[in-house]
């Protein structure tokens, strides 16, 4: 089963392959395969690692923690704990290059602590830890949380014998050592620069030279040079940092080519705005976009839209702009993100962001809203679904019938693009798209508030609104706004805003 399905994947190399039914008999494949590995009595499969990469880098890589959940579960039911811990782990680390939700924080928690009780396996906590720390360091930006796992994991990993630590977890001492130093490495660059951060930090760049090995896989070989180049770029040494990029290119293999030019240009926006030349900043910045497919959320996809978002926050500071939205959006910025959704999302893309957006300013001029707050609703329609850029490609296009954990990895969209309006200084319009699922009688999420601002009302009656009457695959055929209107009369709006919505939909006909 695993050997024929694997032998299928081969044939794709990207989402970009999926074209026309392929995607459903992708799917179909996936849930079969699911199945199989869920099942308690059946052989072995030796294919599940190899399964689990190819649908990372197919943007599925929340599919292949559940396969390896399942795959640790099938081992820890015959009673081969090594086989357990050691799928765990993979499983941990595939979702943290997709979305790690708050269930899978608090589960990742929970392995840290089992294993501080097993002796046995011990050995395997550092690799744990370093997940656990990830989730900190790329999704919460929790940097303090996640140097005191990071150097935790790394003491432990001094204190081991890399010959038993390769016995027991079967993975290459010097491999899980550079690893969890790069992660660190990069989480202390995030951090605030005390003098003992920087210390710190100085210190690791000696150990990571200095354990520079030949058998060390090329990811890791670039993902040290990368962070080389980022350091130099962060301390003002533009010079030091254009030679060592030119060495990544010259190392990497095609393969590799697609994860590196999105970090080039996001090095070189850093050395930019350093030099205080920020317009080639964020050209560069936009480059790193564009060149970014954000199809799994590889770190450095992660690392792109952190960076971003920081270098456009400090650009506006230093331009003294009034209006921030503005600046952003005639600088590129939204552009770039609502075309990262569009490539992303399927089925909605951006063209649903702007029928939303028309549909909530034509509710807005109805209900009367003054020009401030027209322009709120105006701005936050077009941006509610921004948080969807992290949500894995896969999961957020997905066919199949949705399980809790997708559930959950799609809700988080809405406090995930509230970050990203913070980040922007955007507050108010922050507000409105986390609460774009609330319903005023407690029934939506995140929070099941009931008490949300009109504009967020108007924001969340124009989304349910433009996704029913939009033909899409996924719901195959639209509805008539009339039939949605009736729908909606039932669901938990004000009547004001619905008559607002009841005059719209009159007046476009
Ligand atoms: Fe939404
Ligand atoms: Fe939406």
């Amino acid at each position: 089963m695993g050997n024929s399905f694997f032998e299928y994947l081969k044939k794709f190399n990207s989402p970009k392959d999926f074209t026309g039914e392929l995607l459903e008999s992708f799917s179909q494949r996936l849930i079969k395969y699911s199945d199989f590995i869920s099942r308690i009595e059946r052989e072995e499969d030796p294919n599940v690692i190899e399964i689990g990469r190819k649908l990372r880098d197919l943007g599925a890589p929340m599919e292949s923690y559940k396969i390896l959940k399942a795959d640790s579960d099938y081992y820890k039911f015959r009673g081969k704990e090594n086989m357990f811990w050691r799928q765990l782990y993979f499983a941990g680390a595939f979702a943290n290059l997709g979305y790690p939700t708050v269930s899978i924080e608090k589960k990742s928690k929970s392995y840290c602590k089992l294993l501080k009780k097993k002796k046995e396996f011990l050995l395997f906590l550092p690799l744990f830890l370093n997940t656990y720390a990830g989730i900190f360091h790329i999704y919460r930006e929790d940097y303090k949380s996640a140097n005191a796992l990071y150097r935790e994991a790394i003491s432990l990993m001094e204190e081991i014998k890399p010959k038993n630590f390769e016995r027991i977890v079967d993975k290459e001492y010097l491999w899980a050592h550079k690893l969890i130093s790069n992660n660190y490495l990069d989480s202390l660059f995030m951090s605030e620069m005390t003098e003992e951060n920087e210390k710190e930090l100085m210190r690791m760049m000696d150990i990571s030279e200095s354990r520079s090995d030949r058998t060390e896989s090329e990811y890791i070989k670039i993902l040290t040079l990368l962070n080389k180049a980022e350091m130099k770029a962060r301390t003002g040494k533009g010079k030091e940092v254009d030679q060592i990029l030119s060495d990544i290119f010259s190392k990497s293999s095609q393969n590799m080519i697609r994860y590196i030019e999105p970090s080039y240009h996001r090095i070189k926006a850093i050395i930019l705005a350093n030099e205080g030349k920020e317009r080639e900043s964020v050209d560069h910045m936009i480059r790193s976009f564009e060149e970014s497919t954000y199809y799994g959320n590889t770190l450095a996809e992660t690392l792109i839209m952190r960076d971003s978002l920081f270098n456009y926050n400090i650009l506006a500071g230093k331009a003294g702009v009034k209006n921030r939205y503005e600046f952003f959006k005639n600088n590129g910025l939204f552009n770039y993100l609502l075309n990262v959704l569009k490539i992303k999302d399927w089925f909605l893309g951006s063209e649903h962001s702007v029928n939303v957006s028309k549909t909530a300013v034509g509710i807005a001029s109805i209900l009367s809203l003054n020009s401030v707050r027209r322009r709120l609703v105006r701005t936050s329609s077009l941006l509610h679904d921004i948080g969807k850029v992290v949500v894995p490609w896969y999961s957020l296009n997905k066919i199949s019938p949705l399980d809790s954990l997708d559930w959950e990895i799609l809700q988080a969209h809405t406090t995930e693009g509230g970050k990203i309006l913070r980040k922007l200084g955007l507050n108010k319009e922050a507000k409105i798209v986390e609460n774009h699922h609330e319903r005023i009688d407690g029934s939506g999420y995140l929070k099941g508030l009931k008490n949300i601002s009109i504009e967020a009302e108007i924001v969340a009656v124009s989304d349910v609104y433009n996704a029913a009457i939009t033909p899409n695959r996924k719901y195959k055929i639209p509805k008539t706004p009339q039939k949605v209107l009736s729908e909606i009369k039932k669901e938990s709006f004000s009547s004001k805003v619905i008559n607002a919505l009841a005059k719209f939909i009159k007046l476009q006909s």
